[in-house]
């Protein structure tokens, strides 16, 4: 079975090499991919999705990253004849249209943020009559496409609205949202139509510094399962978010098929959406496939054909993995790129290494963007599963590069409570 991958970040990476270790996969593509992958996949740089897979006829297309579905890539192949997982257009709005995300949530009944809208040209008045309804922690969302770095939540009210101006002056518009209470939870959920089969919890760790201090990035590590969640927290999550948000896209005639990413806060009340993403989170797909037993292509060949109500159930390894992000000096305000990397050469998944901004220069790697990799291990406890994790990082070079230490480490100390 060949199979095409499009993205480029380590979220690609890990889809590639679980795919690649699939008894019934032959081959794994990737486009653009990065320089890091070529020890699992054939990376394609500088191709029209479209046109590589007419040339390529792979079995199927797995779209990572959520600009080209929210773009209508997944239609776009489908109309050529491809198996494609990954949503439609339309169903992709669920992440690409706040407004439709909550109109759809509201009518299925699942708790979510309070919110309102900020149209670009907003006057100072407005900003202030809006930011009253809020508060004491203004929740500041750039309501563009912004893969989780266009949030900033402070109680700051200064820094709200200096953030509200910056995204309006970008050109987007601006959602004020009502904090939610309680520890975050990621839950990836396949879905085909109504039927959906979760993945196992995670957590993501989204400030840059330890102690979830400085500013908001795409992630910064992650780790599953979840200790703290209650024995039925999924079932609870699958049976009064994702089902209803599923059913109701289904009722409407926007069935969603592929992965439903649901973001949630688990307060006082129980578990309240976040946020619901198109597709797989990054960093913690990087964790949540290392576990993962059953033979990937099958599973998501399964969603793509339409035909996940007929998969047996998921197997997972015992146990827990992690992942750690190594960032590029100066991320994520201004990451510096063009520093060598040693000790993350293709070929090092085994080791635990999924790339993400990297680039081959003189054969050598070197950084090329702000998130350069991700390290990855397992453990039979989540303390041992972070000491590889680092023990890992230790041997990767990257100067200027800089992780956090306490990935986990609040779930490992039992200061996690619902
Ligand atoms: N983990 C955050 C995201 O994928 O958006």
């Amino acid at each position: 079975m060949r199979i095409l991958v499009i993205g480029n970040g380590a979220r690609e990476h890990a889809l590639a090499y679980s795919l690649s270790s699939d008894p019934r996969v032959s081959d794994v593509h990737v486009s653009p991919g990065n320089a890091g992958m070529t020890g699992c996949a054939t990376i394609h740089p500088d191709a029209d999705p479209v046109e590589l897979a007419k040339q390529l006829q792979p079995e199927l297309v797995v779209i990572g990253p959520e600009i080209p579905l929210v773009a209508g890539l997944a239609d776009m192949l489908r109309a050529e004849g491809f198996s494609v997982f990954g949503p439609s257009k339309e169903a992709a709005q669920i992440e690409g249209s706040k407004a439709f995300a909550k109109d759809i949530m509201l009518r299925a009944g699942v708790k979510t943020a309070r919110a309102q809208s900020l149209e670009p040209g907003a006057r100072d008045e407005d900003i202030d009559a809006a930011l009253a309804h809020f508060g004491p922690t203004f929740v500041v969302k750039d309501d563009g496409l912004a893969g989780g770095k266009g949030v900033v939540v402070t109680e700051d009210r200064e820094a709200a609205v200096a953030h509200i101006k910056s995204v309006h002056q970008a050109g987007n518009p601006v959602l004020l949202e009502s904090f939610l209470e309680g520890p975050e939870i990621s839950l990836f959920c396949l879905v085909d139509g109504t039927t959906v089969v979760p993945l196992l919890p995670a957590q993501d760790h989204k400030r840059v510094g330890n102690n979830d201090e400085g500013p908001n990035t795409g992630g910064m590590g992650a780790y599953t399962p979840l200790p703290w969640l209650p024995a039925d927290g999924v079932e609870t999550i699958v049976n009064d978010v994702v089902k209803p948000v599923a059913e109701q896209m289904a009722e409407d005639g926007v069935p969603f098929s592929g992965l439903l990413y649901a973001g949630l806060a688990w307060g006082a009340e129980g578990p309240a959406v976040v946020e619901f993403n198109c597709r797989f989170g990054d960093p913690e797909t990087q964790a949540v496939l290392d576990l993962l037993e059953t033979p990937l292509a099958g599973v998501l060949s399964a969603v793509a054909e339409g035909t996940l109500d007929q998969l047996p159930p998921l197997e997972w390894k015992d146990g827990y993995a992690l992942t750690v992000v190594l960032a590029a000096e100066g991320y994520p305000e201004s990451p510096k790129t063009g520093a060598e990397i040693t000790g993350a050469e293709p070929g090092s998944e085994e080791r635990g290494i999924r790339a993400a901004g990297v680039a081959e220069k003189d054969g050598k790697l070197v950084s090329a963007g702000g998130r350069v990799l991700n390290v990855i291990a397992r453990g039979e406890t989540l303390e041992e599963a972070r000491h590889a994790a680092y023990r890992v990082l230790d041997t990767v070079d990257l100067p200027g590069g800089h992780y956090r230490t306490d990935i986990a480490l609040p779930a490992v100390e039992g200061r996690i409570e619902i």
